[in-house]
C-alpha cells in the first residue's frame, strides 16, 4: 500500500478498488482506486477532500509512505 500526503493538499491512499467508510454509525461502500482524505479541515465532504484546501490557501509539506 502506498500513502501520499500531497504538498498543500490531501492524503491519498491507494485501494484495491473498493473500500468501506464508517463515520459514526453510518457505513457505506465506495469505489475508486484512490481515496483522497482531507487534512486541511475545510472540506464539506469530510473525511474526503473536496478541493477546499486550494481556496483556503492550505500549506504543508508533502510526504510519501510505502507500507510493505
Ligand atoms: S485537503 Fe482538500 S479539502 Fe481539505
Amino acid at each position: 500500500m502506498r500513502i501520499r500526503i500531497l504538498k498543500d493538499g490531501p492524503v491519498l491512499i491507494e485501494t484495491s478498488g473498493k473500500f468501506k467508510v464508517k463515520v459514526g454509525e453510518k457505513e457505506e461502500i465506495r469505489e475508486g482506486k484512490v481515496v483522497a482524505l482531507c487534512r486541511c479541515g475545510r472540506s464539506n465532504d469530510k473525511p474526503f477532500c473536496d478541493g477546499s484546501h486550494a481556496r483556503a490557501g492550505f500549506r504543508a509539506e508533502g510526504v510519501e509512505i510505502e507500507v510493505e
